[in-house]
Protein backbone atom coordinates (compact mmCIF):
# COMPACT_ATOMS: atom_id res chain seq x y z
CA UNK A 1 0.00 0.00 0.00
CA UNK A 2 1.36 3.53 -0.60
CA UNK A 3 1.55 5.68 2.55
CA UNK A 4 0.32 9.01 0.43
CA UNK A 5 -3.08 9.79 0.32
CA UNK A 6 -4.37 12.51 -1.13
CA UNK A 7 -6.91 15.18 0.57
CA UNK A 8 -10.80 14.82 -0.53
CA UNK A 9 -11.20 17.67 -3.12
CA UNK A 10 -14.48 19.16 -1.71
CA UNK A 11 -14.68 19.92 2.12
CA UNK A 12 -17.95 21.31 3.98
CA UNK A 13 -18.37 23.45 6.76
CA UNK A 14 -22.10 24.05 7.49
CA UNK A 15 -24.93 21.77 7.21
CA UNK A 16 -28.45 23.39 6.63
CA UNK A 17 -31.83 22.46 6.54
CA UNK A 18 -34.31 21.96 3.33
CA UNK A 19 -36.47 25.20 4.56
CA UNK A 20 -33.36 27.16 5.42
CA UNK A 21 -32.31 26.69 1.81
CA UNK A 22 -35.35 27.87 0.46
CA UNK A 23 -34.75 31.14 2.89
CA UNK A 24 -31.74 31.74 1.70
CA UNK A 25 -32.10 30.67 -1.68
CA UNK A 26 -35.41 32.25 -2.17
CA UNK A 27 -34.39 35.67 -4.12
CA UNK A 28 -32.03 33.49 -6.34
CA UNK A 29 -34.91 31.80 -8.63
CA UNK A 30 -33.14 28.42 -7.67
CA UNK A 31 -35.34 25.57 -7.49
CA UNK A 32 -34.44 23.79 -4.19
CA UNK A 33 -34.58 19.55 -4.49
CA UNK A 34 -34.26 18.03 -1.21
CA UNK A 35 -32.22 14.57 -0.72
CA UNK A 36 -31.26 13.46 -4.48
CA UNK A 37 -29.19 10.87 -4.61
CA UNK A 38 -25.96 11.80 -6.54
CA UNK A 39 -25.78 8.49 -8.28
CA UNK A 40 -28.90 10.00 -10.41
CA UNK A 41 -26.23 13.08 -11.23
CA UNK A 42 -23.18 11.36 -11.91
CA UNK A 43 -22.33 8.98 -15.19
CA UNK A 44 -20.84 6.32 -12.32
CA UNK A 45 -24.40 6.74 -10.61
CA UNK A 46 -22.84 6.14 -7.59
CA UNK A 47 -23.11 8.57 -4.61
CA UNK A 48 -25.34 8.97 -1.83
CA UNK A 49 -28.09 12.18 -0.91
CA UNK A 50 -27.37 15.88 -1.35
CA UNK A 51 -29.77 19.33 -0.77
CA UNK A 52 -29.96 20.34 -4.57
CA UNK A 53 -30.45 23.87 -5.72
CA UNK A 54 -31.17 24.03 -9.52
CA UNK A 55 -29.82 27.28 -11.94
CA UNK A 56 -31.14 27.46 -14.74
CA UNK A 57 -29.84 30.86 -15.91
CA UNK A 58 -26.51 32.43 -15.37
CA UNK A 59 -28.01 35.01 -13.24
CA UNK A 60 -29.48 32.44 -10.97
CA UNK A 61 -26.61 30.54 -10.31
CA UNK A 62 -23.98 33.75 -9.89
CA UNK A 63 -26.37 34.97 -7.14
CA UNK A 64 -26.89 30.86 -6.00
CA UNK A 65 -23.54 30.46 -5.26
CA UNK A 66 -22.99 34.17 -3.85
CA UNK A 67 -25.46 33.49 -1.42
CA UNK A 68 -24.34 30.23 -0.30
CA UNK A 69 -20.59 31.57 -0.25
CA UNK A 70 -21.83 34.29 2.04
CA UNK A 71 -23.58 31.78 4.84
CA UNK A 72 -20.39 29.96 4.77
CA UNK A 73 -22.30 26.56 3.01
CA UNK A 74 -20.43 24.46 1.30
CA UNK A 75 -20.74 24.05 -2.67
CA UNK A 76 -20.74 21.23 -4.92
CA UNK A 77 -21.11 21.88 -8.20
CA UNK A 78 -22.74 19.63 -10.34
CA UNK A 79 -23.41 19.49 -14.65
CA UNK A 80 -22.75 16.78 -16.56
CA UNK A 81 -21.44 14.71 -13.71
CA UNK A 82 -19.01 12.68 -15.69
CA UNK A 83 -16.66 13.75 -13.75
CA UNK A 84 -17.30 13.02 -10.25
CA UNK A 85 -16.60 10.42 -7.69
CA UNK A 86 -19.27 10.91 -5.03
CA UNK A 87 -19.18 9.38 -1.58
CA UNK A 88 -21.63 6.78 -0.66
CA UNK A 89 -22.99 8.96 2.89
CA UNK A 90 -23.56 11.91 -0.02
CA UNK A 91 -22.20 15.77 0.40
CA UNK A 92 -24.10 17.39 3.16
CA UNK A 93 -23.54 21.09 1.90
CA UNK A 94 -25.64 21.91 -1.01
CA UNK A 95 -25.07 20.10 -4.51
CA UNK A 96 -25.26 23.52 -7.10
CA UNK A 97 -26.92 21.84 -10.11
CA UNK A 98 -25.61 23.85 -13.61
CA UNK A 99 -28.49 23.44 -15.16
CA UNK A 100 -27.98 26.79 -17.96
CA UNK A 101 -28.29 25.71 -21.98
CA UNK A 102 -27.71 29.07 -24.04
CA UNK A 103 -25.59 28.85 -27.14
CA UNK A 104 -24.73 31.33 -29.51
CA UNK A 105 -23.24 31.10 -32.74
CA UNK A 106 -21.19 33.81 -34.42
CA UNK A 107 -19.74 33.26 -38.10
CA UNK A 108 -16.11 31.53 -36.54
CA UNK A 109 -17.02 30.52 -33.17
CA UNK A 110 -19.57 29.97 -30.93
CA UNK A 111 -20.48 30.81 -27.55
CA UNK A 112 -22.21 29.11 -24.91
CA UNK A 113 -23.46 28.64 -21.32
CA UNK A 114 -21.86 26.15 -18.50
CA UNK A 115 -24.42 23.55 -18.53
CA UNK A 116 -25.20 23.12 -21.95
CA UNK A 117 -24.37 19.36 -23.14
CA UNK A 118 -20.74 19.19 -24.67
CA UNK A 119 -21.33 17.11 -27.49
CA UNK A 120 -24.60 18.52 -28.07
CA UNK A 121 -22.61 21.35 -28.60
CA UNK A 122 -20.20 19.85 -30.92
CA UNK A 123 -22.66 18.34 -33.02
CA UNK A 124 -24.08 21.77 -33.88
CA UNK A 125 -20.83 23.03 -34.52
CA UNK A 126 -20.00 20.59 -36.85
CA UNK A 127 -23.90 20.59 -38.19
CA UNK A 128 -22.72 24.38 -38.86
CA UNK A 129 -19.70 23.53 -40.23
CA UNK A 130 -17.43 24.69 -37.88
CA UNK A 131 -14.14 22.72 -38.04
CA UNK A 132 -12.06 22.60 -34.65
CA UNK A 133 -14.24 20.22 -32.10
CA UNK A 134 -14.68 17.11 -33.93
CA UNK A 135 -12.43 15.47 -32.11
CA UNK A 136 -14.16 16.14 -29.17
CA UNK A 137 -16.97 14.57 -29.91
CA UNK A 138 -18.82 11.52 -27.69
CA UNK A 139 -17.09 13.29 -24.46
CA UNK A 140 -19.87 12.66 -21.72
CA UNK A 141 -20.38 16.26 -19.64
CA UNK A 142 -21.11 19.78 -19.37
CA UNK A 143 -19.20 22.79 -21.79
CA UNK A 144 -18.33 24.51 -18.26
CA UNK A 145 -16.47 21.34 -16.85
CA UNK A 146 -14.33 21.79 -20.34
CA UNK A 147 -11.48 24.61 -19.25
CA UNK A 148 -11.22 22.95 -15.95
CA UNK A 149 -9.52 19.73 -16.58
CA UNK A 150 -8.55 21.24 -20.03
CA UNK A 151 -10.43 17.97 -22.06
CA UNK A 152 -8.69 16.58 -24.02
CA UNK A 153 -9.37 13.36 -27.03
CA UNK A 154 -7.58 12.37 -30.42
CA UNK A 155 -5.28 14.99 -30.56
CA UNK A 156 -7.07 17.99 -29.56
CA UNK A 157 -7.13 19.48 -25.86
CA UNK A 158 -9.80 22.07 -25.81
CA UNK A 159 -7.05 24.73 -24.69
CA UNK A 160 -6.37 25.38 -28.27
CA UNK A 161 -9.64 26.62 -29.29
CA UNK A 162 -10.46 28.59 -26.15
CA UNK A 163 -11.39 32.31 -26.93
CA UNK A 164 -11.86 33.01 -23.10
CA UNK A 165 -13.97 31.70 -20.36
CA UNK A 166 -16.47 34.08 -18.00
CA UNK A 167 -15.54 33.21 -14.40
CA UNK A 168 -17.66 34.07 -11.28
CA UNK A 169 -14.64 34.92 -8.94
CA UNK A 170 -16.07 33.63 -5.53
CA UNK A 171 -13.27 35.61 -3.42
CA UNK A 172 -14.97 38.96 -4.85
CA UNK A 173 -17.96 38.05 -6.05
CA UNK A 174 -17.20 39.63 -9.18
CA UNK A 175 -18.31 38.15 -12.98
CA UNK A 176 -15.79 38.74 -15.89
CA UNK A 177 -14.18 37.04 -18.43
CA UNK A 178 -10.84 35.26 -18.46
CA UNK A 179 -8.04 34.88 -20.78
CA UNK A 180 -6.83 31.77 -21.80
CA UNK A 181 -3.18 32.84 -20.36
CA UNK A 182 -4.32 33.66 -17.31
CA UNK A 183 -5.73 29.91 -16.85
CA UNK A 184 -2.52 27.97 -16.74
CA UNK A 185 -3.47 25.04 -19.16
CA UNK A 186 -1.98 21.96 -18.66
CA UNK A 187 -2.48 17.99 -19.73
CA UNK A 188 -5.92 17.70 -18.04
CA UNK A 189 -5.32 20.40 -15.52
CA UNK A 190 -5.76 23.95 -15.23
CA UNK A 191 -6.07 26.59 -11.88
CA UNK A 192 -9.76 25.91 -12.22
CA UNK A 193 -9.36 22.17 -10.97
CA UNK A 194 -8.97 21.11 -7.20
CA UNK A 195 -9.99 24.52 -6.49
CA UNK A 196 -12.92 26.46 -5.28
CA UNK A 197 -11.59 30.06 -6.75
CA UNK A 198 -14.02 30.51 -9.49
CA UNK A 199 -17.14 28.63 -11.53
CA UNK A 200 -17.10 28.82 -14.87
CA UNK A 201 -20.10 30.22 -16.31
CA UNK A 202 -19.96 30.05 -20.29
CA UNK A 203 -17.10 29.99 -22.85
CA UNK A 204 -16.77 31.27 -26.16
CA UNK A 205 -14.89 28.99 -28.75
CA UNK A 206 -13.25 30.31 -31.70
CA UNK A 207 -13.81 27.62 -34.74
CA UNK A 208 -12.68 27.76 -38.64
CA UNK A 209 -15.55 28.52 -40.92
CA UNK A 210 -13.76 25.90 -43.65
CA UNK A 211 -16.16 23.26 -42.27
CA UNK A 212 -12.77 21.26 -42.48
CA UNK A 213 -11.07 19.70 -39.47
CA UNK A 214 -8.22 20.71 -37.21
CA UNK A 215 -5.19 18.69 -38.60
CA UNK A 216 -5.36 15.45 -37.58
CA UNK A 217 -2.44 14.34 -34.82
CA UNK A 218 -3.73 10.72 -33.30
CA UNK A 219 -2.24 8.00 -35.43
CA UNK A 220 -5.05 6.31 -34.57
CA UNK A 221 -7.87 8.75 -36.29
CA UNK A 222 -5.44 9.55 -38.97
CA UNK A 223 -5.39 5.63 -40.24
CA UNK A 224 -9.18 4.84 -40.18
CA UNK A 225 -9.75 8.05 -41.97
CA UNK A 226 -7.07 7.23 -44.73
CA UNK A 227 -4.79 10.20 -43.72
CA UNK A 228 -1.69 11.25 -42.79
CA UNK A 229 -0.69 13.05 -39.88
CA UNK A 230 -1.30 16.67 -40.31
CA UNK A 231 -3.93 16.29 -43.41
CA UNK A 232 -7.64 17.60 -42.55
CA UNK A 233 -10.78 16.10 -43.44
CA UNK A 234 -14.56 17.51 -43.46
CA UNK A 235 -15.79 17.66 -39.87
CA UNK A 236 -18.72 15.58 -40.13
CA UNK A 237 -16.38 12.70 -41.15
CA UNK A 238 -13.95 13.12 -38.61
CA UNK A 239 -16.85 13.44 -36.16
CA UNK A 240 -18.29 9.85 -37.00
CA UNK A 241 -14.60 8.14 -36.75
CA UNK A 242 -13.98 10.00 -33.61
CA UNK A 243 -17.40 8.28 -32.14
CA UNK A 244 -16.63 4.86 -33.23
CA UNK A 245 -13.52 4.60 -31.80
CA UNK A 246 -15.03 6.27 -28.50
CA UNK A 247 -18.07 3.85 -28.52
CA UNK A 248 -15.70 0.75 -29.41
CA UNK A 249 -13.91 1.86 -25.84
CA UNK A 250 -17.12 2.36 -24.32
CA UNK A 251 -16.49 6.03 -23.57
CA UNK A 252 -19.59 7.21 -25.26
CA UNK A 253 -22.18 7.22 -23.06
CA UNK A 254 -25.17 4.43 -23.42
CA UNK A 255 -27.32 3.55 -20.36
CA UNK A 256 -27.97 -0.14 -21.53
CA UNK A 257 -23.99 -0.93 -21.43
CA UNK A 258 -22.63 -0.93 -18.14
CA UNK A 259 -18.96 -0.78 -19.68
CA UNK A 260 -20.40 3.35 -19.77
CA UNK A 261 -21.35 3.78 -16.28
CA UNK A 262 -18.01 5.52 -16.02
CA UNK A 263 -15.99 8.93 -15.06
CA UNK A 264 -14.01 8.33 -18.55
CA UNK A 265 -10.02 7.44 -17.83
CA UNK A 266 -10.46 7.28 -14.44
CA UNK A 267 -6.39 7.99 -14.24
CA UNK A 268 -4.08 10.23 -16.16
CA UNK A 269 -1.91 9.00 -18.27
CA UNK A 270 1.56 9.34 -15.88
CA UNK A 271 4.52 11.49 -17.05
CA UNK A 272 7.43 9.92 -16.01
CA UNK A 273 10.77 12.38 -15.79
CA UNK A 274 13.66 11.63 -17.61
CA UNK A 275 15.88 10.94 -14.55
CA UNK A 276 13.64 8.53 -13.73
CA UNK A 277 12.95 7.09 -16.95
CA UNK A 278 15.37 4.39 -17.46
CA UNK A 279 14.32 2.73 -14.03
CA UNK A 280 10.50 2.54 -14.99
CA UNK A 281 11.91 1.43 -18.31
CA UNK A 282 14.04 -1.35 -16.75
CA UNK A 283 11.18 -2.59 -14.93
CA UNK A 284 9.12 -3.08 -17.72
CA UNK A 285 11.30 -4.80 -19.23
CA UNK A 286 11.77 -7.33 -16.04
CA UNK A 287 8.41 -8.27 -16.14
CA UNK A 288 7.68 -8.35 -19.62
CA UNK A 289 10.86 -8.44 -21.42
CA UNK A 290 11.54 -6.57 -24.49
CA UNK A 291 8.58 -4.68 -25.29
CA UNK A 292 7.17 -1.73 -27.47
CA UNK A 293 6.08 0.92 -24.45
CA UNK A 294 3.82 3.43 -25.59
CA UNK A 295 5.44 7.12 -25.07
CA UNK A 296 4.18 10.46 -25.82
CA UNK A 297 6.95 13.18 -25.80
CA UNK A 298 5.81 15.63 -22.36
CA UNK A 299 7.88 18.41 -20.92
CA UNK A 300 10.08 17.21 -18.70
CA UNK A 301 9.75 13.35 -19.57
CA UNK A 302 7.59 11.40 -21.47
CA UNK A 303 4.15 10.53 -20.83
CA UNK A 304 3.23 7.05 -20.39
CA UNK A 305 -0.08 5.20 -21.06
CA UNK A 306 -1.98 4.14 -17.81
CA UNK A 307 -4.15 1.82 -19.95
CA UNK A 308 -1.37 -0.15 -21.23
CA UNK A 309 0.56 0.12 -17.92
CA UNK A 310 -2.51 -1.29 -15.68
CA UNK A 311 -2.82 -3.91 -18.53
CA UNK A 312 0.63 -5.18 -18.39
CA UNK A 313 0.24 -5.17 -15.01
CA UNK A 314 -2.26 -7.48 -14.80
CA UNK A 315 -5.33 -6.60 -14.47
CA UNK A 316 -7.10 -7.44 -17.86
CA UNK A 317 -10.48 -5.66 -19.37
CA UNK A 318 -12.94 -7.27 -17.29
CA UNK A 319 -11.20 -7.29 -13.44
CA UNK A 320 -12.18 -8.57 -11.02
CA UNK A 321 -14.60 -11.05 -12.88
CA UNK A 322 -18.26 -10.86 -13.39
CA UNK A 323 -19.38 -11.69 -9.85
CA UNK A 324 -17.98 -7.70 -8.74
CA UNK A 325 -20.20 -4.76 -8.51
CA UNK A 326 -17.36 -2.94 -9.42
CA UNK A 327 -15.13 -3.26 -12.94
CA UNK A 328 -12.79 -2.44 -15.09
CA UNK A 329 -14.40 -1.56 -18.43
CA UNK A 330 -14.80 -4.81 -20.51
CA UNK A 331 -13.69 -2.31 -23.51
CA UNK A 332 -10.74 -0.52 -21.66
CA UNK A 333 -8.44 -1.31 -18.88
CA UNK A 334 -8.68 3.09 -18.09
CA UNK A 335 -12.63 3.19 -17.62
CA UNK A 336 -13.71 1.72 -13.83
CA UNK A 337 -17.23 0.73 -14.50
CA UNK A 338 -20.21 0.49 -12.00
CA UNK A 339 -22.20 -2.97 -13.11
CA UNK A 340 -25.30 -1.67 -11.47
CA UNK A 341 -24.69 -2.41 -7.92
CA UNK A 342 -21.84 -0.56 -7.02
CA UNK A 343 -21.36 1.84 -4.39
CA UNK A 344 -18.43 4.49 -4.15
CA UNK A 345 -16.54 1.99 -1.60
CA UNK A 346 -16.51 -0.40 -4.32
CA UNK A 347 -15.06 1.87 -7.21
CA UNK A 348 -12.49 3.24 -4.75
CA UNK A 349 -11.26 -0.35 -3.48
CA UNK A 350 -10.82 -1.10 -7.09
CA UNK A 351 -9.06 2.26 -7.69
CA UNK A 352 -6.83 1.18 -4.92
CA UNK A 353 -6.31 -2.11 -6.35
CA UNK A 354 -5.38 -1.33 -9.68
CA UNK A 355 -2.95 1.70 -8.76
CA UNK A 356 -0.86 -0.36 -6.04
CA UNK A 357 -0.50 -3.31 -8.51
CA UNK A 358 0.81 -0.76 -11.22
CA UNK A 359 3.14 0.85 -8.58
CA UNK A 360 4.23 -2.29 -7.57
CA UNK A 361 5.37 -3.90 -10.80
CA UNK A 362 6.60 -0.34 -12.70
CA UNK A 363 6.87 2.04 -9.79
CA UNK A 364 4.44 4.35 -11.51
CA UNK A 365 1.84 6.03 -9.60
CA UNK A 366 -1.31 6.78 -11.03
CA UNK A 367 -3.48 9.71 -9.73
CA UNK A 368 -6.82 9.94 -10.70
CA UNK A 369 -8.70 12.25 -12.96
CA UNK A 370 -12.32 12.37 -11.44
CA UNK A 371 -13.18 15.07 -8.63
CA UNK A 372 -13.27 13.16 -5.19
CA UNK A 373 -16.12 13.90 -3.17
CA UNK A 374 -16.47 12.46 0.64
CA UNK A 375 -13.97 9.57 -0.12
CA UNK A 376 -9.98 9.42 -0.78
CA UNK A 377 -8.34 6.99 -3.79
N1 LIG B 1 -4.37 0.21 -24.06
C1 LIG B 1 -4.25 -1.02 -23.46
N2 LIG B 1 -5.32 -1.57 -22.86
C2 LIG B 1 -6.53 -0.94 -22.84
C3 LIG B 1 -6.66 0.31 -23.44
C4 LIG B 1 -5.56 0.89 -24.06
O1 LIG B 1 -3.19 -1.61 -23.48
O2 LIG B 1 -7.48 -1.51 -22.28
C5 LIG B 1 -3.22 0.83 -24.74
C6 LIG B 1 -3.51 1.01 -26.21
O3 LIG B 1 -3.17 -0.13 -26.94
C7 LIG B 1 -2.63 2.17 -26.57
C8 LIG B 1 -2.62 3.01 -25.31
O4 LIG B 1 -3.03 2.15 -24.26
O5 LIG B 1 -1.31 1.75 -26.80
C9 LIG B 1 -3.47 4.27 -25.39
O6 LIG B 1 -4.85 3.93 -25.46
P1 LIG B 1 -5.96 4.91 -26.09
O7 LIG B 1 -5.57 5.30 -27.47
O8 LIG B 1 -7.29 4.31 -25.88
O9 LIG B 1 -5.85 6.24 -25.30
P2 LIG B 1 -5.73 6.51 -23.75
O10 LIG B 1 -4.35 7.04 -23.53
O11 LIG B 1 -6.16 5.38 -22.95
C10 LIG B 1 -6.46 9.00 -23.91
C11 LIG B 1 -7.31 9.87 -23.06
C12 LIG B 1 -8.77 9.73 -23.44
C13 LIG B 1 -8.92 10.07 -24.91
C14 LIG B 1 -8.04 9.11 -25.72
C15 LIG B 1 -8.07 9.45 -27.19
C16 LIG B 1 -6.36 10.25 -20.89
C17 LIG B 1 -6.24 9.77 -19.50
N3 LIG B 1 -7.13 9.51 -21.68
O12 LIG B 1 -6.80 7.68 -23.57
O13 LIG B 1 -9.50 10.66 -22.68
O14 LIG B 1 -10.26 9.97 -25.33
O15 LIG B 1 -6.67 9.25 -25.28
O16 LIG B 1 -7.46 10.67 -27.40
O17 LIG B 1 -5.78 11.24 -21.25
C18 LIG B 1 -10.64 10.93 -20.64
O18 LIG B 1 -9.73 11.71 -20.34
O19 LIG B 1 -11.64 10.69 -19.88
C19 LIG B 1 -10.54 10.24 -21.91
C20 LIG B 1 -11.40 9.30 -22.27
Amino acid sequence: MLDTVPSSDVRTTRTVSPDQLRDLLAETGAVVHDSVRLSELTTLRVGGPALVAECGSTETLVATVRALDAAGIAVLLVAGGSNLLVDDAGFDGVVVRVATTGVEFGADGVTAEAGANWDELVAATVGQGLGGLECLSGIPGSVGATPVQNVGAYGVEVESLLRRVRLLDRATGAVRWAAPAELGFGYRTSVLKHSDAAVVLAVELGLDPSGMSAPLRYGELARVLGAEAGDRRPVARVREEVLRLRAGKGMVLDAADHDTWSAGSFFTNPVVTDDRLPQVMAAITAHLGEVNVPTYPAPEGAKLSAGWLIERAGFAKGFPGEQSPARLSTKHTLALTNRGAANAADIVALARTVRDGVYERFGVLLEPEPVTVGVNV
